[in-house]
């Protein structure tokens, strides 16, 4: 009974080992995330988003100084690159504001996050350059996105 209770875990204990997953996320047991972590990083990205892109408010309307933005906005488009894979299947839960059309459609899904990815590229490239006038452009480019996506694929309220 000891050995066939061993064996197993010392083939995790191997496992955990391998290279691959010293990468970041294995530390905590090298699995995957349960569908409810998934839900949670990807509405606490869309809070800090909320919160970085609100913040820019000032600068993109009142004509302030962009440089300083290339941070969050560099943020942002990290984001929206990342943003297509945490959806995955098996994410639709209750508490997830997501509607089934993120699934259903996911044509449509991907192309909201490839222009929210185009938008937010720009916004980077005018904060990077100081380009305040193209900062201001793309802000608006970028605040489109947000609710053009949500008209689709997000409920107003947590189902
Ligand atoms: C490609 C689609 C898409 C884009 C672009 C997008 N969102 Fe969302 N957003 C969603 C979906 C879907 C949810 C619901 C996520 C969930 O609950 O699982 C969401 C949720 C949110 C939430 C609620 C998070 C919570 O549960 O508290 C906020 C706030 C938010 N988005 C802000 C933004 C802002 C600001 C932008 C633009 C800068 C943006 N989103 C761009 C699809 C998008």
């Amino acid at each position: 009974v000891k050995i066939a209770v061993f064996l197993p875990l010392l083939a995790l204990a191997a496992c955990t080992t391998t290279p691959s997953d010293t990468e970041a996320g294995a530390k905590s047991g090298a699995e995957s995330p349960t569908p409810q972590q998934v839900v949670a990083a990807r509405q606490a990205a869309f809070n800090l988003t909320a919160a970085t892109f609100g913040g820019m408010r000032g600068a993109a309307e009142g004509g302030g100084e962009v440089k300083p933005l290339a941070f969050g906005a560099r943020g942002l488009n990290r984001w929206a690159q990342a943003l297509p894979g945490m959806f995955p299947a098996g994410t639709q839960l209750p508490e997830s504001r997501a509607l089934p059309a993120v699934w259903t459609d996911r044509a449509g899904f991907e192309a909201q996050a490839a222009s929210f990815q185009a938008a937010t590229a720009q916004l980077l490239a005018a904060a990077q350059a100081g380009d305040k006038a193209a900062f201001g452009a793309a802000y608006k480019a970028v605040g489109g996105g947000c609710a053009s996506c949500h008209s689709a694929y997000r409920a107003e309220e947590t189902r």
